[in-house]
């Protein structure tokens, strides 16, 4: 069978299919099953989380043999026909590329004439951020007082970029990015439909690099059954992302707590020799403690601490034995180091920098201390003694 992408092939068809999009799904859900279809709705949000198939699946639930229906059948000619993309009502757009006044002008006259197979002439116009202003004007009369049988998805990821008067003459959807228990709940269902074997912790690593995207996710698993043999392992993800494996992380966040920047300093030496991407370690070490900050605050099972990737047992005695104040401050360093960074610091000097840093941070932080209860002290007696840290 011809090779078809894992995000092509695994692009939800019912509303119930897509994840994390529940209250949007909801919302069309009752619109259709009231009868109070709108006439124009504008679908909004991050890269590759629902906002084309979602599209698809309403121009479904209009033109289905059933409909209008929120459940549309799938296996109907036009249900196919959208699927495929080659329905004579259901029109999608790629306004990147079609954003000319002609092209409108050829959309206006198509929706002058009546639907020729099914009950609604539906457009899909994605990217359409990208219409000229001259194409919107075109397009704005027909907007206003559409005929009865027509209806518009407009798609974006920059929803900041169309114009108020259009706005205002949709419906908005605002899709949400992935939460990463519902990435790693679709990647888990892929992979049982591609009968691979692979382990929780590998999704969870997967999904966190896709930083909330669904397709990105997919991409990423496409990429590393393509690398790996048999069993995708996370050696395998760690290969694909250039990062460094999670006991690597472990260990380095251990040698900090311990104060032995010197541990640290040599491990750094290895993982740059092994092509790990100082970038994406200093994310690593950054996630790591910032997950360590929010198991403090909001415990193991938050979804604020999910969301940074699994929580080991290591993870959690790290958090218990790192002090709040330590723990803010670390990651202050790393994020400083992530900024120095993008302004052209050499990488890995940072990060030998930020382990000296951290290793030493329980006495900074100690003198620090120090030094406000003498001040306190000394505000306390009126300033009339001066103590030994001050005043020289
Ligand atoms: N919410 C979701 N639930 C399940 N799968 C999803 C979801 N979002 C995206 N996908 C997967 O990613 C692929 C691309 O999704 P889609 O085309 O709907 O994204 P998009 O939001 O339109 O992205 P873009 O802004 O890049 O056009 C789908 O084929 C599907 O496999
Ligand atoms: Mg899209
Ligand atoms: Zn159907």
């Amino acid at each position: 069978m011809a090779y078809v992408a894992l995000a092509r092939k695994y692009r939800p068809q019912t509303f119930s299919d897509v994840s994390g999009q529940e209250i949007i799904a909801r919302t069309l859900t009752n619109a259709i099953n009231k009868d109070r279809i709108h006439h124009a709705y504008l679908f909004t949000g991050p890269r590759g989380v629902g906002k084309t198939s979602t599209a698809r699946i309403l121009a479904k639930a209009m033109v289905c043999n059933d409909g209008p229906t929120a459940t549309p059948c799938g296996v109907c000619d036009h249900c196919r026909m959208v699927s495929d993309n080659n329905h004579p009502d259901v029109h999608e757009i790629d306004a990147a590329t079609h954003n000319s006044v002609d092209d409108i002008r050829e959309l206006n006259e198509t929706a002058e004439f009546a639907p020729t197979q099914a009950r609604a002439k539906v457009f899909v116009l994605d990217e359409v951020h990208m219409l000229s202003s001259q194409a919107w004007n075109a397009l704005l009369k027909l907007l206003e007082e559409p005929p009865e049988h027509i209806r518009f998805i407009f798609a974006t990821t920059e929803a900041e970029k169309i114009l108020p008067t259009v706005l205002s003459r949709c419906q908005r959807f605002d899709f949400r990015s992935i939460d990463i228990d519902d990435i790693v709940a679709r990647l888990r269902e892929v992979c049982a439909g591609e009968d691979i074997a692979i382990d929780d912790s590998v999704l969870f690593r997967i999904a966190r690099a896709a930083d909330g995207g669904m397709r990105d996710a997919q991409t990423m698993l496409d990429q590393l059954m393509a690398i790996a043999d048999g069993e995708l392992t996370e050696d395998d993800v760690n290969l694909l992302l250039a990062a460094a494996r999670g006991d690597d992380i472990l260990a380095i966040a251990q040698a900090l707590i311990d104060g032995n920047p010197q541990l640290c300093i040599e491990r750094l030496d290895n993982l740059a020799a092994a092509g790990i991407s100082s970038n994406t370690f200093v994310q690593q070490l950054l996630d790591h403690f910032r997950q360590l900050l929010l198991l403090q605050t909001c415990g193991p099972d938050s979804s604020a601490v999910k969301r940074l990737g699994m929580v080991t047992d290591t993870a959690q005695q790290q958090a218990k034995a790192l002090p709040m104040e330590r723990l803010l401050r670390i990651c202050q360093i790393f994020i400083g180091a992530q900024q120095s960074i993008r302004g052209g610091v050499d990488p890995h000097l940072q990060l030998e920098m930020c382990f000296v840093r951290i290793a030493g941070l329980a006495t900074t932080i100690e003198l620090d201390n120090l030094i406000r209860q003498l001040q306190r002290l000394e505000q306390q007696s009126g300033g009339a003694s001066r103590h030994p840290l001050q005043g020289r």
